[in-house]
């Protein structure tokens, strides 16, 4: 067994409907960094799985007129075909209706009971008699029922409760002394300034109300509420209070809980209670990633805008979504899903660089030398730097594995496709290749670009299991050169093999001709004005000449999503659109707009500003507002679809 291990967990998903891309994001997240470790020799273990009693689920059930086990059966069978179609490798798949989990739950539930950290008293809360559904204040929806729009009633039932605020000092104290355990930093900040230090409240962990639960098993009629059965499926998947105890040892306590920023507050205050309360060790890192958004807002089965990802992987390919959502969704913040921007990044990241790199260089190897590259070889300009990104970019690429920032490690790994691109420039095989006396030469460079392309497939094949494949076919690279110690040096490939080019890796998919003008009308307008610079004269102070003002990119942008900063009350983060590209911006406008209100508004942007880090949040541009007094309003145009220009 490797003396290093790693344990990484996903949520795990209500079966209350077809998954989407959000949830995708989760999981492939955890199946990239688990295969990441395993490269890196680490002896790894993923647990994903589903969340699945509940009143709801017994109601749908009942509507269904199947049992609530019959119902989530068919459920479940359909996400782990998900799962496969999305080439994530788990090591388990719990279910909560499991009988080793709810053996281990009865057992935790009684161990809390005895020593005296869950005791009986009454539950309150709003009622309503037809969902047979009890609801907080704010649940309500105008205060009605927010599943069926009935009146409610104030009601109360008997039921255990657990005492939160025993630990909360012990919690404090632990979230200050481990500062890595809440990532991003921004999600520890919110945790402790709007949870834990206003004060907890003891939480209901048992119901009467209905039965499609784990039995309380000393006390019929109560079933286990929510938080007390999902969170320890984390522990009882490694057999915690169970007969094969075996893998507790071996892998508690977790590397990351990996989660949404929804339900970070129940993993980083109930679930390490519950652990301090069991006297375990508490997870090393939770993760609160951002969320996959709409334009509009969030995805919801009610409002029908569920992006279905089977759909998506049937149209594209598994790992040109895979590369998406990972690329798109930057360390701990929301991201915008757009199929304009999945093909965008099909056709320029993968297609056009990846893509043509192989194709390119295999086409050229086989010209030039029938596939064989040949021993005799000459170096020569442009292979040092070359030959020094390639070396530094595991080191890089495995820092920002290591921080589940996903979205740069791939853009480290694109950084070296890219060198290796214009390497193809600078050294013009197809020159070289006209000329016998400079054969030599050649065959290095053909060496080199086999030799970068060997390091992109071991780089990607975390998050690009399939396409790391197709490429170690095609470069026909035996699997000892494919491990993450023969990445650390440049120069392994193989002497003698013979290179076969196949299928393209990503077919190219046909933008509308419209798209294509836009993209000319770009790069005209991008000549003009590097004309117009080169006229610049000498001018009186305080005056800026038109070319001046043409540096300041101005851009309409329209509002898809906005949120509270979590760690600033004064500052609101937005996700606007540029036409197909996404930004986020952080604006201190929060004294005079509610986030909901900015959503569908179109600002201007000034687009080419340096980003910059405000309170733990990226910043990538600002909108512009206008000030006087205690007034603000935001510039706003009518008319103007987003991504025009402002002059
Ligand atoms: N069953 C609970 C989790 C219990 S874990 C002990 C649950 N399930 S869920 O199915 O509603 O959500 C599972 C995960 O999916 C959450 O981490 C949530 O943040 C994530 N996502 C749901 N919609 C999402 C997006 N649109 N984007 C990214 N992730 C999102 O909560």
């Amino acid at each position: 067994m490797s003396e290093k291990t790693f344990y990484i967990t996903t949520p795990i998903y209500y079966p209350s409907g077809n998954l989407h891309i959000g949830h995708t994001y989760t999981t492939v997240a955890a199946d990239t960094i688990t295969r990441f470790k395993k490269l890196k020799g680490y002896d790894t273990y993923f647990l994903t799985g589903t969340d699945e009693h509940g009143q709801k689920i017994q109601k749908v059930a009942e509507e269904a007129g199947v049992s609530p086990k019959a119902y989530v059966d068919g459920i479940v069978a359909g996400i782990k075909n998900l799962w496969d179609t999305m080439n994530i490798s788990y090591d388990q798949f719990i279910r909560t209706t499991d009988p080793e989990h709810e053996k281990t739950i009865q057992k935790i539930f009684k161990k809390l009971y005895d020593q005296g950290d869950i005791y009986k008293s009454t539950y309150e809360g709003m009622y309503c008699t037809p969902c047979e559904s009890f609801w907080t204040e704010s649940q309500l929806v105008d205060g009605k029922c927010p599943d069926c729009g009935r009146p409610v009633e104030k009601a109360s039932e008997e039921a255990y409760f657990f005492k939160m605020s025993k630990y909360a000092d012990d919690l404090l104290k632990y979230i200050e002394e481990h500062p890595d355990f809440i990532q991003p930093e921004s999600r520890k900040n919110e945790m402790i300034n709007n949870f834990i230090k206003p004060g907890l409240q003891d939480l209901c962990v048992s119901r009467t109300s209905f039965s499609w639960g784990v039995p309380v098993d000393f006390d019929p009629g109560h079933v286990v509420y929510v938080w007390i059965d999902a969170l320890p499926n984390y522990i009882s998947a490694l057999g915690y209070l169970n007969d094969k105890p075996d893998l507790m040892a071996r892998y508690w306590p977790a590397d990351v809980h990996l989660v949404g920023k929804d339900i970070i507050r129940f993993h980083t205050i109930y679930w390490p209670i519950i652990l301090m309360a069991l006297k375990l060790p508490l997870p090393k890192k939770v993760y609160g990633h951002g969320w996959i958004l709409l334009k509009g807002g969030k995805m919801s089965k009610s409002v029908g805008n569920v992006v279905d990802p089977v759909v998506l992987v049937d149209k594209y390919g598994v790992d040109a979504l895979r590369y998406h959502v990972l690329r798109e969704m930057s360390y701990g913040s929301d991201g915008v899903y757009n199929e304009d921007l999945l093909v965008s990044h099909i056709n320029s990241d993968l297609a056009n660089d990846l893509g043509n790199l192989l194709s390119r260089t295999l086409a050229m190897t086989e010209k030039y030398f029938g596939g064989v590259i040949s021993e005799d070889r000459e170096t020569g300009d442009f292979d040092d730097s070359l030959i020094e990104l390639a070396e530094k970019t595991p080191a890089v690429v495995s820092d920002y594995m290591d921080k589940l920032d996903f979205s740069r490690a791939l853009e480290e790994i694109w950084k070296l496709i890219s060198r290796s691109n214009k390497y193809i420039d600078e050294t013009q095989p197809w020159v070289l290749g006209k000329d016998p006396e400079k054969k030599a030469r050649l065959a290095q460079v053909m060496y080199n670009l086999t030799e970068c392309l060997r390091i992109v497939t071991v780089l990607i094949s975390s998050a690009m299991p399939q396409t790391a494949e197709k490429m170690a076919e095609q470069l026909k690279c035996p699997a000892e050169y494919l491990t993450w110690d023969s990445i650390q040096k440049f120069g392994r490939f193989p002497e003698g093999i013979e290179v076969k080019r196949c299928e393209a890796l990503f077919p190219r998919i046909e933008l509308n001709k419209k798209e294509e003008t836009v993209k000319e009308n770009k790069k005209t307008e991008k000549k003009a004005e590097n004309k117009k610079a080169e006229n610049t004269e000498a001018l009186p102070e305080g005056l800026i000449t038109i070319d001046d003002f043409a540096k300041v990119q101005l851009r309409v942008a329209e509002v898809v999503a906005c949120e509270p900063h979590p760690d600033a009350d004064r500052l609101l983060v937005l996700q606007l659109m540029v036409g197909q590209e996404k930004r986020q911006v952080v604006s201190g406008i929060a004294k005079y707009y509610q986030p909901d209100e900015l959503v569908g508004k179109t600002v201007i942007l000034v687009a080419n500003l340096k980003p910059v880090n405000l309170r733990g949040v990226e910043s990538n541009g600002m909108i512009l507002a206008a000030t006087k007094g205690k007034k603000l309003s935001l510039v706003t145009v009518d008319g103007i679809a987003s991504g025009g220009k402002v002059s």
